[in-house]
């Protein structure tokens, strides 16, 4: 029987589900695939409408992230990020997600983790020096849908073990983005991430891990980075964020007791995390917070 990836019997050299497969059966094929997600794993399977608007706000926020990154330079504090990233929320039309998020409610619009600061550093107004490694990590809102990223800037010179942390964690984060395609299982992107970490050289954070994303800011599933055994099979219309926390010594994170949000290598050694949002396609994925022209 023909399947619905082989080519189309037309001859056209496309996949049959997009040319001759009946359209009513691509339509029920989705609906009952989004049925079974939803009540087997609480996993929301987006509409085209839905995938539109999420969509827009990922691109809205790589864009923020993008102009936001351009501004750290020695001497800048991140507060004056923090400021700079609000302003572009507002002007177009946007709400910044962390703002008020949680508990206790996180106090500013992004988050800004420096050097040991493995994830949800809190903007404040010491100035950026030379030889900081820096996440910048922006989700926005708008027309109520989330889109979720964040990116390293390195300030100044740097030494040779944040420039590993800073290569290995974008990389970890590409080779598992490589893999994406639906019936992949959650389990093959920590598979991915943990042996390239690895054989850098490098520890993979366990206590954080990447998230559904789209109509709310953490759904369903969980993406943990390292080894696990979570074995959902992804699958088309699936939007969720892979966001690799990459440690140059011990993985265990500390969360700081005053703030109850920054979260710190235990042994203080530098770390890094890239992250973009995905949306599963019927053969691939799409990264929806990657710009045009980078
Ligand atoms: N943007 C972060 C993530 O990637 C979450 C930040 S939670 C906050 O999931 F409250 F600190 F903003
Ligand atoms: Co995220
Ligand atoms: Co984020």
């Amino acid at each position: 029987m023909i399947e619905r990836n082989d080519p189309c019997w037309c001859g056209s050299k496309k996949k049959w589900k997009k040319c001759h497969a009946p359209l009513l059966e691509e339509v029920e094929y989705l609906e009952s695939l989004r049925k079974n997600y939803r009540s087997n794993y609480q996993i929301l399977l987006k509409t085209s409408d839905q995938i539109e608007g999420i969509r827009r706000s990922c691109q809205l926020a790589a864009n923020i992230l993008k102009k936001t990154k351009a501004l750290a330079k020695i001497g800048v504090t991140t507060n004056e990020l923090n400021d700079f990233a609000t302003k572009e929320h507002v002007k177009a039309g946007a709400v910044p997600a962390p703002l008020g998020y949680g508990d206790p409610p996180y106090p500013k619009a992004i988050c800004t983790s420096l050097n040991e600061v493995i994830c949800h550093g809190i903007p404040d107004d010491h100035p950026l020096k030379s030889g900081d490694i820096l996440n910048i990590d922006v989700t926005c809102i708008l027309n109520g849908f989330y889109g979720d990223c964040s990116a390293m800037v390195c300030i100044g010179e740097i030494s040779e073990s944040k420039r590993r942390v800073v290569e290995v964690s974008k990389e970890c984060l590409m080779r598992s983005i490589a893999i994406l395609k639906p019936g992949v299982h959650i389990s093959d992107i920590g598979s991915v991430i943990e042996a390239h970490a690895k054989e850098k050289n490098c520890s993979v954070v366990d206590q954080f891990v990447g998230h559904g994303v789209g109509l709310e800011f953490h759904e369903a599933p969980q993406i943990p980075h390292h080894h696990n055994d979570l074995d959902i099979p992804i699958a088309q219309g699936m939007t969720f964020t892979i966001e690799p926390m990459i440690n140059a010594g011990r993985r265990e994170a500390v969360i700081d007791p005053h703030d109850q949000w920054t979260a710190r290598t235990i042994d203080g050694q530098p770390s890094a995390q890239w992250e973009h949002t995905l949306l599963i396609t019927s053969d691939g994925c799409e990264i929806l917070t990657l710009l045009p022209e980078s």
